[in-house]
């Protein structure tokens, strides 16, 4: 991993697994830029005017963490509590121990990790801030296909950890809810995975537990559609914020097995082996609604999960950063995560015609579901939250 620090950024690069988080360093790759897997930096750089860990090519392991603040909980704690949380992740995401790490060695592994943080709508009533919670938050409302466990809903704050390491993850949520303890106490946690860089080199999107190809039709961090999508615009301190849905998906695998490949691609609309829409041949071909077959029916079938999905106009785009999940013997999914400006607008009208019908559902049941703000990033000398928290 040294030469690959070394390929990655001179010697800078090495500095970090003790040192500095110099502004150079820092700034040699940029979330946003969406480096090559050869080019990039093992440092997700911490601070800008977003967070990290939306735009960042996502990593191979992730873990999303829901806590509630404890009663009484006033806006000097959850000020004090928020530039406590900064300072760990500012440290840990430049591959340096927290304060007070107590596995200096965990902490001093570069393997892209970002820390991202959000509020609940909770968070802003508890506080007697509603009146400074985003437009764009909102909780969603009930669903027909929803058997939601309360053991994977709700929460006033989240953390959602990723890097290319289970380690790193595994230490950086440990030492953050430890800082988090004296304010907060847990409510839910998710462990999630992708496929690794190396098996996905060129190929396109990773494969979830169905064996589908996921994440072809998503807006790119490097297209000038993705910043009004995804990030909230100005006045205010949720500028340059961003709002977070997670729903947490199980998958009826052992039924899905009995269906052929035909049926399987006939409920998504796309191919299993390359993830082609079936009126095309490669995974980035767009997908056309209107062919039909000798029988005169669509191709894809209007219920089919893409036809379903696909937005009807522009405002109705986000950014899907699922994680499959594997627990136990029997219960695979998704964390499905999305983030977008407005969620009212972007996500639900898509939520809602899915929840009224897509082919998908005979195998797929949500069992949890979240939405949080994201407050903007931060400058070195600043902290998450410091336009809202004082
Ligand atoms: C597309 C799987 C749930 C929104 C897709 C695709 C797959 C897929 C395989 C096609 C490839 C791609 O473009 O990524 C799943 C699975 C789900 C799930 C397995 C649940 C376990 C959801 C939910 C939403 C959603 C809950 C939104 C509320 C979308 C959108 C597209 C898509 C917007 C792109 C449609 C297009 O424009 O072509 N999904 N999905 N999916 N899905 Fe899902």
């Amino acid at each position: 991993s040294r030469r690959r620090l070394f390929a990655a950024g001179g010697a800078a690069a090495v500095g970090v697994a003790g040192t500095a988080v110099a502004g150079g360093l820092v700034g040699r790759a940029t979330a946003s830029e969406h480096p090559t897997p050869a080019t990039e930096s093992l440092l997700v750089p911490f601070h800008g005017e977003h967070q990290a860990g939306v735009a960042t090519r996502p990593q191979t392991h992730a873990v999303v963490a829901a806590y509630t603040l404890r009663g009484g909980a006033t806006l000097e704690a959850a000020g004090r509590m928020m530039r406590l949380v900064t300072d760990d992740a500012r440290r840990l995401t430049a591959a340096t121990p927290a304060l007070n790490d107590q596995e200096p060695a965990l902490a001093q592994i570069p393997a892209r990790l970002t820390v991202t943080v959000g509020f609940g709508s909770g968070l802003f009533s508890k506080l007697g801030l509603t009146d400074e919670q985003p437009a764009g938050l909102i909780d969603l409302p009930a669903f027909r296909i929803d058997r939601l466990q309360p053991a994977w809903s709700g929460g006033d704050l989240i953390l959602q950890v990723c890097a290319d390491d289970p380690l790193v993850v595994a230490h950086a949520l440990r030492q953050l809810t430890k800082t988090l303890r004296t304010f907060t106490t847990g409510r839910w946690v998710q462990r999630g995975f992708t496929q690794t860089t190396a098996q996905l080199d060129g190929a396109g999107a990773g494969r979830n537990l169905m064996g589908q190809v996921d994440g072809t039709a998503n807006p790119g961090p490097d297209t000038p559609d993705f910043a009004p999508l995804v990030w909230a615009g100005g006045p205010g301190w949720f500028s340059g914020g961003t709002t977070m849905v997670v729903r947490r998906i199980a998958m009826q695998l052992d039924t899905w097995d009995e269906l052929d490949t035909a049926g399987k691609e006939i409920a998504v609309g796309r191919r299993l082996h390359n993830g082609a829409p079936l009126t095309g041949s490669l995974e980035t071909d767009e997908p056309d609604f209107t062919v039909t077959d000798t029988t005169g029916l669509p191709v894809i079938p209007a219920f089919a999960h893409i036809a379903r999905a696909r937005h009807t106009n522009d405002t109705e785009r986000f950014l899907r950063r699922a994680y499959n999940y594997d627990d136990g013997l029997t219960d695979s999914g998704l964390i499905f995560t999305t983030f977008q400006a407005d969620i009212a607008r972007q996500y639900l009208p898509v939520q809602q015609r899915l929840a009224d019908n897509d082919l998908m559902n005979e195998w797929t049941t949500p069992i949890g579901s979240a939405t949080f703000a994201l407050p903007p990033g931060c400058s070195p000398d600043g902290y998450l939250g410091e336009g809202l928290l004082p």
